[in-house]
């Protein structure tokens, strides 16, 4: 009952031949420092192996575009299909992990595995935050700020994917006194690789106390 939550494409596997993807809910951030975050996976999915295996994988977000590859990802099997080339996504050598990136995701997300939690009809993969790709076009060049919502990410929410809606308020809004739309944290550490850009992993001057 804790919707709505995204509906991520997990990508795993160490060479094309076992490149796969399969589309999580049950995913979130668990710790800001070190960055962490988790995927829960049923142990008769195709992709559980994967990553228990190569203890490794890629979240990559997604968007209104990638709906339907969203979709057919989380009901489609790796046992039978070459979901790469069935949703015409790009796989993209990764810079920490043996696991491909998702071209055509806004963001990617290099995850290792450190602890595997059987919960009960789900396994909880604990994974460590290796590197973060950002598609350039929704960087803000001036203040480096990136615009997540430029890219029409989707939510998951009761069985239904959803547009974001109308824009309520910034992290903090309940107690500023001034108005100020420009954020006043120091840039964050960007590293330009090819034509994304990498946020390092450390993001040491970054002020992010959630
Ligand atoms: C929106 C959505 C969310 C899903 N979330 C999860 C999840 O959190 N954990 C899980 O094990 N399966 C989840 N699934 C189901 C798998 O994605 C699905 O069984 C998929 O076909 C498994 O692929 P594979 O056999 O290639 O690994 C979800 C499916 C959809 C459509």
């Amino acid at each position: 009952m804790i919707y709505p939550l995204p509906a991520v494409m997990v990508s795993c596997g160490t060479s094309p031949e076992e490149y796969n993807i399969i589309t999580i809910a049950w995913t979130g951030t668990v710790c800001t420092e070190p960055p962490m975050c988790y995927i829960s996976v049923r142990p008769h999915r195709h992709s559980f192996n994967i990553i228990k295996d190569s203890g490794e994988f890629v979240i990559n977000l997604t968007t209104k575009k990638l709906a339907r590859a969203t979709d057919w990802c989380g009901v489609r099997s790796g046992k039978k299909y070459n979901k790469f080339e069935k949703m015409n996504l790009t796989p993209e050598k990764a810079s920490f992990v043996k696991a491909p990136l998702i071209k055509e995701s806004p963001v990617n997300i290099e995850c290792r595995v450190t602890e595997i939690k059987p919960l009960g009809v789900h396994h909880m993969f604990l994974a460590e935050v290796l590197g973060i790709h950002a598609d350039e076009q929704f960087i803000n060049k001036e203040n480096q700020a990136f615009h997540l919502d430029k890219a029409n990410p989707i939510c998951y929410s009761h069985g239904k994917y959803y547009e974001l809606g109308n824009f309520v308020g910034k992290f903090g809004f309940s107690v500023q006194k001034k108005k100020s739309g420009m954020p006043t944290g120091k840039k964050k550490p960007y590293r330009q690789e090819g034509k994304r850009l990498i946020i390092s992993k450390s993001g040491k001057n970054r002020k992010d106390e959630r």
